[in-house]
């Protein structure tokens, strides 16, 4: 993909994301009913990489690494992530001279030494610029597991289309400023969601690659006690709430999540579906097998331009940390019409129950 715009750091997507656990068993049958496979081994370390397509997750079960000691504080959870780049030296040095805040990691006899600097929650973000198969990292540090595809079709998810960080309030301009300055990033959407008690404020930044996508959500209701909130007391401070994997068939694909048993959000009520005809007239989308499966549709179809999303949502699944599944037909957004279509469909839905504006329409007596 053409960079979208300059591109001093040479970034190329994401490479992995790292998970840890407090406890051995939670984060592998998760990702195996998700559509991993277990691929390659690390040589020296109890690490290993599942994946699917050309999405990457290394679970760590490293005692008393960085890993280890993030799952202690946090959780199950994401401990680290890694960007791709063209010339990681270069890269390195330059986000240490923007003023990022070198990590080191101890690495064993023969292994790569790989550069990484603090990211959201202390978490490491390494730097990576070997990716291409048969020089990989992990041609170099795993041993592929014998007879194993090494780019397993799994369920169809093929890369990850994006991920969010929860922020603590006020924190959104330094995590902001910390993408856009070091990384070039630019904020390609702003929203503020307001429900009737709490909110959250939600800025999108896409990296120059077009490929790294980081929503930061931060509370904005007044009450406080909101969805941001509670992950971050949950979570015990700042990091990754959920992580969106795209595939090209999010039917299949959700039909053979539901089959392995990932417990997907509940469908919205059927008035949700009934004013998709409204919200994006001629979709084209197939709306009864949508609501079977409780799959949300996002987009824009002024003047016959269609640009849809299709996306449905996992359950907290580690921690408070979940997974999206997503299909992008054109649409670079997010589903944030979902939000306002969720909210409306509900208050419809109360109005025809009768607890809502019952008074109102009533004739005057
Ligand atoms: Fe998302």
């Amino acid at each position: 993909m053409a960079d979208l715009f300059e591109n001093p750091m040479g970034l190329c997507g994401f490479e992995f994301v790292e998970f840890a656990a407090p406890t051995a068993g939670v984060v592998e049958p998760l990702f195996e009913r998700m559509g991993f496979t277990l691929v390659a081994r690390h040589r020296s370390k109890d690490v290993v990489l599942y994946r699917q397509g050309d999405i990457n997750f290394i679970v760590n079960r490293e005692k008393h690494s960085p890993a280890w000691y993030f799952a202690a504080e946090h959780g199950p959870s994401a401990c680290a992530m890694a960007f791709r780049v063209r010339d990681s030296h270069k890269a390195y040095q330059r986000a240490l001279e923007l003023g990022a805040q070198p990590i080191e990691i101890a690495t064993g006899v023969m292994e790569l030494r790989l550069p990484a600097i603090k990211g959201i929650g202390g978490a490491p973000l390494y730097l990576i610029d070997r990716f291409e198969d048969g020089r990989s990292i992990y041609d170099i540090d795993f041993e592929w597991l014998p007879g194993v595809p090494r780019h397993p079709v799994g369920h169809g998810f093929k890369v990850i289309d994006h991920l969010t960080h929860n922020v603590y309030k006020g924190r959104m301009a330094f995590w902001g400023s910390f993408y856009e300055r070091i990384f070039n990033f630019r904020e390609i959407r702003y929203f503020d969601i307001q429900g009737e008690y709490t909110g959250l404020t939600s800025r999108a930044l896409t990296a120059p690659d077009g490929l790294i996508r980081i929503p930061l959500n931060e509370e904005s209701g007044k009450a406080g006690g909101g969805q941001i909130e509670e992950y971050l007391m949950q979570f015990n401070g700042e990091g990754i709430q959920h992580i969106a994997l795209l595939t090209d068939d999010l039917l299949a694909s959700v039909d053979a999540l539901q089959m392995a048993g990932i417990p997907l959000l509940t469908a919205p009520n059927d008035i949700y579906y009934e004013m998709l005809a409204e919200r994006l007239p001629g979709h084209g989308e197939p709306v009864e097998a949508l609501k079977a499966r409780g799959i949300l549709l996002d987009g824009s179809t002024t003047g016959g331009d269609k640009r849809l999303l299709l996306q449905i949502f996992s359950q907290p699944a580690l921690g408070p940390v979940f997974f999206e599944f997503i299909q992008r037909k054109n649409d670079q957004g997010f589903g944030e019409g979902n939000f306002k279509a969720l909210f409306e469909s509900l208050e419809r839905d109360q109005l025809r129950r009768g607890s809502l504006g019952a008074t109102s329409s009533k004739e005057p007596a």
